[in-house]
């Protein structure tokens, strides 16, 4: 499994932290790693952009940038608007199997959520994992209304013949409520896949040494980690 896909239900819900902190664990495994950014959008030239953050946190990946777009909005939009040639399925594909040529592993993450559009087209991230056969991490939020999202975007994976690896939470409260709680046994569920792991809230904040420590605590074996998945009494059910 060389080349996961870190996609999720929308943007801003965790992606590069969790992809940091698979990265992270990896690295603490021994083995090599690459970040692939195909459309970083939202930033100017010079700025420190996803793969820039993932390398921070994680430390010594290959971090990869294919495109960057001022406009912070879908790439498809923000390359039209850029007058700027799009990131086309083909060429995230090719980028991601020459990363995994010279590496363990090899993590493409995503624009916002899975159909986001990549170019006029209508090409998505999706098309690219088709291409590549690669597994799909789905990223998701911890409260109300994950659950929905969660489940619309492993449909939207089944319905492409792609193959959901699991769910992390990027975004794991200090202080969970009832409907957090439950989600821990109700995503996978709604996911038809296994939750893989949580990363908590602030861990973006950490200092990198102590998250590279920590990483593999948040994530199930299936993603280099220890976690050894939620235990009965955190979903307020009878253990
Ligand atoms: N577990 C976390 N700890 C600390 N900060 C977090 C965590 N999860 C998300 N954040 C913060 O929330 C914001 C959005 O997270 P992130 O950049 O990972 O989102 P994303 O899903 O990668 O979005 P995009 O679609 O723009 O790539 C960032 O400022 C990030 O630092
Ligand atoms: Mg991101």
């Amino acid at each position: 499994m060389p080349v996961i896909i870190v996609s999720g239900t929308g943007t801003e819900i965790g992606k590069t932290v969790v992809t940091a902190a698979v990265a992270a664990a990896a690295l603490a495994g021994g083995r090599s790693v690459a970040v692939l950014k195909p459309a970083q959008t939202g930033l100017g030239p010079g700025e420190p952009g996803d793969v820039a953050e993932a390398a921070r946190l994680a430390g010594a990946v290959t971090a990869v940038e294919l495109a960057r777009y001022p406009d912070p909005l879908a790439p498809a939009t923000a390359a039209r608007r850029a007058g700027a040639a799009p990131v086309r399925p083909h060429e995230i594909a090719e980028a991601a199997e020459k990363l995994a040529a010279e590496h363990d592993v090899v993590l493409v993450e995503g624009a916002g959520g899975l159909l986001v559009r990549f170019d006029e087209r209508g090409a998505t991230l999706a098309d690219a994992a088709v291409l590549l056969r690669a597994p799909v991490l789905v990223v998701a939020p911890a409260g109300l209304g994950t659950l929905n999202a969660t489940a619309l975007t492993t449909e939207a994976l089944r319905a492409r013949a792609l193959t959901p690896l699991g769910v992390v939470i990027g975004s794991w409260p200090d202080t969970p409520g009832l409907a957090e709680r439950c989600n821990l046994s109700d995503l996978p569920e709604a996911a038809g896949a296994p939750l893989l792991g949580a990363v908590p809230t602030g861990a973006g904040a950490l200092p990198p040494a102590e998250f590279r420590t920590r990483a593999a605590s948040w994530l199930a074996p299936d993603l280099f980690g220890t976690w050894p998945g939620p235990e009965p009494a955190a979903t307020g059910l009878p253990a």
